[in-house]
């Protein structure tokens, strides 16, 4: 590559969506003015066939060696820009993107003036940055074709036999003495089989597993150590029984641990009066026919969902209305009344409701804020629910109350988490990478998950998330290697003190040390998050595409005017910017201070990064990250947190005001938390 930095500029119009309110043309003029920018050009889709067909020529026409998109967001783009930037011969890691919809157009509607000076910094920021960019190169690792499936619950076992279908390995490895998991424990598996038990759904699909030439079914044995990552995890695993042991090598992994109810602590009498069960225990009665007594069950929903805490459990309806119908089918008898709040039910579970009324079950809606109460009288359980519906309270006595509980991960969670570096969230359940950009895998290559290790799912759902984290586990096997993404630590040796925090604060245990005390990146390991080279005492950590002098570099040019109006926000790429780009989607409008720097991970703002701007006479900086505990690299935001409350300290001492710097932990969904963080420090630090 010359050395001569030559940098094309793309401004994307979106249709309207950017150019009804930014000045397009007059955008791409000031990006004509700007140092080294050779060629700017305003494309009306920019996402377009055509337009990348053009954007091709212009760059081998301009002969250019540096691309900044202007366009919509990075998190769903970018790949299909930095492809078209390698079709016409540029490394991919010389392109800088720069969001003017979600973070301009979209948000500031209403003020298409500063709107367009707004855009104009962010494109002058992009460029900055642009003429520092440094070739980058994926890291391939070879992959074979041994698969671990951690749990053998209905997703374990449907995952191991689309893996093994496919002519792979699979390793199937269970804690408990048999496969099943949770199927193990319920009479039914729907409303509509009940004359199918589950014992016997989940029996057919053991004898499928373990007659598969494919697979290996290792039960009662749980998982010691997990070293390595894609394409060469070394696994070792030891019986339960009598703790022999067993090493595996492992190329991918699936994690569908399953999920364990969370019992009620003490509410409706639950553990002081053996009448009061769980879902899960109603259903051990109906297994072994242990109903015969029973003349009035009463279910109350969302016993410990549905709150501040926990979200909708999602399966609580479809097992009440179920077990309610099994309950009947016994015993006609017998009176049954589903105390809800809502029903939420699948559309083919619509029907399940109408069964279970013409059979006779009694529905009563609460409201969200009068839950039933319940009290002991003379011996008798006595429920109070207030009737939506009919605006007055009954009074249900009862021999069976059945609450319809939350769920939680599995107890192996934490463990499990420990061993592979992944996320899990605030319900005790591991945390996919994205919803909709990395839906049944973690940010860790080569690991997937299944099933109601993820989230509470019935049957049908988590059987099919089997096989699909089966084929997430499949493509890199089938390829036979993985390209992981370039951006990863560099350390430069020359001023390190060998003081070994970098490979302390790793997340990914990815900076070993060697003899003479010298870290070194694994780097099929490191995920790039920049934990390390904010933290290092010597700033010998470099990661690329976000190194010091880049994100300096951003910071100046975002602040080389009216620096007292703004605002520098570093965002990480996951869920502060989905929140960010969530905002955009929303149309919500906010005031246009803020200059947004993205960054992998929170983790990567170092104490200098907080400090540089308000010594260029920033009015604030915000640091914003994912919501606790969902950092997509782990424990990077509760690092950016400590770091943070450091830095306030160190502020104050260098005579800045600490309160000028902020910091939002926010989920990718939460579009109005961004948007509110930015009206408040607009308001509390007089930028109105
Ligand atoms: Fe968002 Fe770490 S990835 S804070």
């Amino acid at each position: 590559m010359s050395n001569d930095i030559r940098i094309g500029v793309f401004v994307c119009d979106c249709g309207t969506n950017i150019a009804g309110v930014v000045d397009v043309p007059q955008l791409v003029e000031y990006a004509k003015g700007l140092e080294n920018v050779v060629f700017a050009d305003e494309g009306r889709w920019s996402c377009s066939v055509d337009y990348l067909a053009r954007m091709k020529d212009s760059i081998q026409e301009h002969n250019l060696n540096r691309v900044v998109i202007s366009a919509c967001t990075p998190r769903t783009h970018e790949p299909l820009f930095k492809r078209t930037a390698k079709e016409a011969g540029i490394n991919p890691y010389l392109l800088e993107f720069v969001s003017i919809r979600e973070q301009v157009s979209w948000v500031h509607m209403k003020e298409p003036d500063i709107a367009t000076e707004k855009a104009k910094d962010l494109v002058k920021m992009g460029v900055a940055k642009a003429e520092l960019l440094e070739e980058g190169e994926e890291i391939r690792l070879p992959v074979k074709t041994d698969c671990l499936i951690i749990g053998g619950g209905m997703a374990g076992m449907n995952a191991a036999l689309s893996v093994a279908h496919q002519g792979f390995n699979a390793i199937l490895v269970e804690k408990e003495p048999r496969l099943g998991g949770i199927l193990n424990e319920i009479c039914f598996i729907s409303h509509d089989n009940h004359k199918t038990p589950a014992v016997k759904v989940v029996q057919a699909k053991v004898d499928q597993v373990q007659s598969h030439p494919n697979i290996k079914v290792y039960t009662d044995t749980s998982i010691d150590t997990v070293e390595g990552y894609i394409g060469n995890y070394k696994v070792s695993l030891s019986a339960n029984g009598d703790g022999s042991r067993s090493s595996l090598d492992i190329s991918t992994i699936i994690v569908a641990t399953g999920m364990k109810e969370l019992e009620p602590e003490g509410q409706f009498e639950f553990g002081n009066d053996p009448r009061v069960v769980t879902q899960l225990q109603l259903d051990h009665m109906l297994k072994n026919k242990r109903v015969g007594n029973l003349n009035n069950v009463v279910m109350i929903s969302c016993v410990n969902s549905k709150n501040e805490t926990r979200g909708c459990c999602n399966i609580g309806c479809h097992t009440s209305v179920k077990n309610a119908v099994a309950l009947k089918h016994l015993r006609k008898d017998v009176d049954v009344h589903i105390l809800y709040r809502d029903m939420s039910l699948i559309k083919e579970e619509g029907s399940a409701q109408r069964t279970a009324k013409h059979l006779g079950v009694k529905f009563w809606r609460f409201p969200d804020d009068r839950y039933p109460e319940v009290v002991k009288k003379n011996g008798d359980l006595v429920v109070t629910v207030y009737d939506f519906l009919v605006g007055r309270e009954f009074k249900i006595s009862t021999d069976l109350l059945v609450l319809t509980t939350a769920f939680k991960g599995n107890d192996t969670v934490e463990q499990i988490k420990g061993h592979l570096k992944v996320s899990t969230n605030s319900g005790g359940f591991f945390q996919e990478s994205h919803v909709k950009l990395g839906p049944l895998e973690f940010a860790t290559d080569g690991v997937s998950l299944a099933g109601c290790a993820k989230a509470p799912m019935a049957f049908k759902e988590s059987s099919e998330e089997g096989i699909g984290a089966a084929m997430r586990a499949s493509i890199p096997m089938k390829r036979g290697y993985i390209e992981a993404e370039g951006i990863v630590a560099d350390i430069d040796l020359t001023d390190c003190n060998q003081c070994g925090l970098c490979s302390k604060r790793c997340p990914y245990s990815a900076i070993t040390v060697d003899e003479e005390k010298n870290p070194e990146v694994v780097k099929a390991l490191c995920k790039g998050c920049g934990l390390c080279a904010a933290d290092c005492p010597k700033e010998c950590i470099g990661i690329v595409h976000y190194s010091d002098d880049q994100v300096f570099a951003q910071v100046e040019a975002a602040l080389e005017q009216d620096a007292g109006k703004k605002i520098i926000a570093y965002v990480c790429h996951w869920c502060a910017l989905g929140g960010v780009d969530m905002a955009g989607v929303s149309r919500l409008q906010y005031p246009s201070n803020a200059r947004l720097i993205r960054v992998m991970c929170s983790a990567r703002v170092s104490m200098k990064m907080m400090q540089r701007p308000l010594e260029l006479g920033a009015a604030g900086v915000l640091v914003a990250g994912c919501e606790f505990p969902t950092c997509h690299y782990i424990t990077g935001n509760y690092a950016a947190e400590k770091r943070l409350n450091r830095a306030k300290r160190k502020l104050a001492k260098a005579g800045h005001d600490p309160e000028k710097l902020w910091n939002v932990w926010c989920s990718a969904a939460d579009g109005p938390k961004f948007a509110n963080t930015m009206r408040t420090m607009v308001k509390e630090l007089d930028l109105e």
